[in-house]
């Protein structure tokens, strides 16, 4: 199985914010961006991987800024880490001025997915080569994250997150 990098598998989804997917506020709806977020994430996935993909958590969510109905959203997608069946995505959120097209990012996510055959068991993907400064910091990040959320979700013993305890000796 050939390595691949970050950028194959990049996933880019741009569409508005519409009257129907906002809060009280007049802003996109927490719930509409992680779907956003999520089906970003499993094109990316899937883009790596070549196979079928699962959620198997959202590690991190950032809501930094309000995302106003009318706004134009870009979501990006990228496969940051890969383990031996499952993915870290790092997702960015941008939002466009209407006028001088600046993007501005709003928000930020972390979701892991895993491969898996028609029967749902998890298989091996290929690795991953981060080419960029900004694809390293993430990549060299990644298992620290993987490891927190397998300690969160109780399928990792506090004693084996070795990433984890480094950061505090
Ligand atoms: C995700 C799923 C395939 C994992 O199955 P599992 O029996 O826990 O399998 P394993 O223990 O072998 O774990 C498979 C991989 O997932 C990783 N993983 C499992 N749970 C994880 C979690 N909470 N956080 C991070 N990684 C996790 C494991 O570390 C392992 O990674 P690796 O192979 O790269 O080392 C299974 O839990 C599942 O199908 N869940 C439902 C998925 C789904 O329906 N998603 C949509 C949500 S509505």
């Amino acid at each position: 199985m050939n390595a691949k990098t970050p950028e194959q598998s990049k996933t880019i989804l741009t569409d508005l914010v519409l009257p129907s997917e906002t809060n009280p506020l007049n802003n996109l709806f927490g719930g509409e961006l992680l779907a956003r977020m999520d089906r970003a994430a499993s094109i990316a996935a899937r883009r790596h991987s070549r196979r079928i993909v699962v959620t198997a958590s959202v590690n991190h969510v950032a809501f930094n800024r309000a995302v106003p109905v009318g706004s134009v959203v870009t979501v990006e997608a990228k496969v940051s880490r890969a383990f031996t069946s499952s993915m870290e995505i790092y997702i960015d959120v941008w939002t466009e001025d209407r006028e001088s097209g600046e993007k501005t990012k709003a928000n930020e996510a972390i979701y892991t997915f895993v491969a898996v055959d028609e029967t749902g068991r998890p298989v091996k993907i290929p690795e991953i080569n981060p080419e960029t400064e900004l694809e390293k910091q993430r990549f060299d990040a990644a298992l620290r994250r993987k490891q927190l959320s397998l300690l969160l979700a109780g399928k990792m013993k506090p004693n084996d997150a070795t990433e984890l305890k480094a950061l505090f000796v």
